[in-house]
């Protein structure tokens, strides 16, 4: 049984910005090849920020935490900032998750970057090492595990 942090527990137990925005500008769906958990992320942008996110996840307490964590580091941030919001930092933000529960912090910034991404096709905009082909290759075959 994992030790999670009081901060993962307040998260999981108070999850902040959950919910879905039926307008959203972008949406990002991910899903866990690990343990088939899916999470998907909305936002709203405006001048460049990040104006609304909101989430939903079908996970473990790990991901609940993490989608509120992510939700919360990029509300009213750039685009840009909000790409650089990586797993490992979402983990140190929760004060750390059990090592058998890393995996779970993948998805959060995963979802938000597919969101984004989808912005940036949506409205034929470039977002500098976001758009290349690789990396959409690797989210069209991400979410078919
Ligand atoms: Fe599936 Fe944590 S066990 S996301």
């Amino acid at each position: 049984m994992p030790v999670y942090s009081e901060k993962v527990m307040q998260h999981f137990m108070n999850p902040h910005n959950v919910g879905e925005i039926e307008d959203a500008d972008g949406v990002g769906e991910i899903g866990n090849p690990v343990c088939g958990d899916m999470m998907t992320f909305y936002i709203k942008v405006k001048d460049n920020r990040i104006e609304d996110v909101k989430y939903k996840t079908f996970g473990c307490g790990a991901a609940i935490a993490v989608s509120s964590m992510v939700s919360d580091m990029v509300k009213g941030k750039t685009l840009q900032e909000a790409l650089t919001v990586t797993p490992d930092k979402v983990a140190t933000e929760l004060d750390g998750l059990p090592k058998n529960k890393m995996h779970c912090s993948n998805l959060g910034s995963q979802a938000l970057r597919k969101a984004i991404r989808n912005y940036a096709v949506n409205n034929k905009i470039d977002i500098p090492g976001l758009t290349d082909k690789e990396e959409i290759e690797e989210d069209e075959h991400a979410c078919e595990a």
